[in-house]
């Protein structure tokens, strides 16, 4: 081919490139119109800040970053569900039991339901996409508490249908409010207790009333994520023993400490486990979790360590948050929400020292910032950083 010819090539080749760019470009733009107008109007989760990036960040090395930021445990995970997981990965080829069989056997023997009661999910946040799936859609309406987990919204807004948020005095869930609110369309109450991120708890007696009153098409849902580390927790699974339209949600993601594994259930009628398992992916609980998972429920010893740490901690921060006169909210959980006045100001402030906490602006808390419970010496360096951060 001659020079001439291979320029003319070469320049017809780079026009219908650009064309094909443009066109690429223009389809990305429509495409958003196309899409569900409740997706686009979504603002995306945003996690705790990642080790790996703050130390990037910051120039350090990851083991210099101490991350109380997402109710993890520092204690990491059981020695037993890491026995567990590494048997397992001689069978990493093979696909996971999607009954998921001997966990929710364990399950069902521990709580005293039956094996068609326990639902797995991939994390507990999977319970609530699967109960989205199954009630939710334009039209519908789910209630929470001005002040819940921000998943419940996320979950609601992302099936189109309506989020009704009721207010919660002190921080702590109005449960005769939350009845109030209900309505012919609402389906679904969810009810995290100990609520994340206040820390905050509703008792038996408020929990019987409420799910007593409950109409037949709404569903209750009791979020127990820190369920653990309650010293005396309320039953809400007499609710699922007696047919109440109630969920129980638990994750070992938090005391146990499986966080990266993904792994979490759901604990309510047959009737309701039937329409979970319809709207689940056939594999969601992955094997290495579920395997983990039961190692860890066996491990009553790695639990009691984990509780005691944090009741430890949550004394530690709380007492230090007294005697600073610092607002805070007593805390049920494995974090304390403290009042510093700056949350954006204080959280960049911390992260600088390589400790990362949350800030609170995302749930209408500016002023606050959220703190887990780590190691007494984690909990020790965080508290003297926040003692420079707030010296007037
Ligand atoms: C109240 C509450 N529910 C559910 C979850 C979800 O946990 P996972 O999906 O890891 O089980 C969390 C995690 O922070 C939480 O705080």
């Amino acid at each position: 081919m001659d020079p001439a010819e291979r320029r003319n090539r070469l320049n017809l080749y780079r026009r219908s490139l650009a064309e094909v760019n443009s066109q690429t470009r223009l389809a990305a733009m429509e495409i958003t119109r196309a899409a569900n107008q409740w997706v686009c109007d979504l603002v995306a989760y945003e996690p705790g800040k990642p080790i790996e990036e703050t130390a990037r960040e910051l120039g350090l090395e990851p083991g210099d970053i101490i991350k109380l930021a997402s109710n993890e445990n520092p204690l990491g995970p059981s020695p037993k569900a890491k026995e567990a997981m590494a048997a397992e990965i001689e069978r990493a080829h093979l696909y996971p039991d999607g009954g998921g069989y001997a966990l929710r056997s364990a399950l069902a023997e521990k709580y005293e339901v039956k094996f068609e009661n326990v639902v797995l999910g991939n994390g507990s946040n999977e319970i609530i996409e699967l109960l989205c799936h199954s009630f939710m859609k334009p039209g519908a309406a789910l209630i929470a508490a001005e002040h819940a987990f921000v998943v419940y919204k996320l979950m609601a807004t992302l099936f189109g249908a309506d989020y009704i948020e009721v207010p919660d005095p002190g921080f702590v869930h109005d449960l005769d409010a939350m009845a109030k609110a209900i309505t012919p369309e609402t389906r679904l109450v969810f009810i995290a207790n100990p609520n994340n991120p206040t820390g905050t708890l509703v008792g038996q007696k408020e929990i019987d009333r409420f799910v007593e009153a409950l109409p037949e098409h709404v569903v209750a849902v009791f979020d127990e994520a820190y369920y653990e580390f309650l010293p005396d927790p309320p039953d809400t699974l007499k609710h699922v023993r007696a047919g109440k339209n109630v969920v129980v949600m638990r994750t070992f993601s938090k005391a146990q400490g499986l966080s990266a594994l993904r792994i979490g259930y759901g604990i309510t009628t047959a009737a309701i486990t039937g329409l979970l398992n319809r709207a689940r992916q056939p594999f969601n609980a992955n094997a290495m979790a579920q395997a983990a998972a039961l190692a860890s429920i066996q491990d009553e010893e790695h639990i009691a360590e984990t509780v005691a740490n944090n009741a430890e901690g949550i004394r530690f921060f709380q007492q230090a948050f007294e005697d600073r006169g610092w607002e805070y909210v007593p805390s049920f959980a494995n974090f304390v929400l403290v009042n510093v006045k700056d949350g954006d100001r204080v959280f960049g402030g911390l992260l600088k020292k390589g400790i990362i906490v949350r800030a609170m602006r995302g749930y209408k808390l500016p002023e606050w910032v959220r703190i887990s419970v780590g190691t007494p010496e984690q909990n020790q360096r965080c508290l003297e950083e926040l003692d420079g951060l707030l010296a007037d």
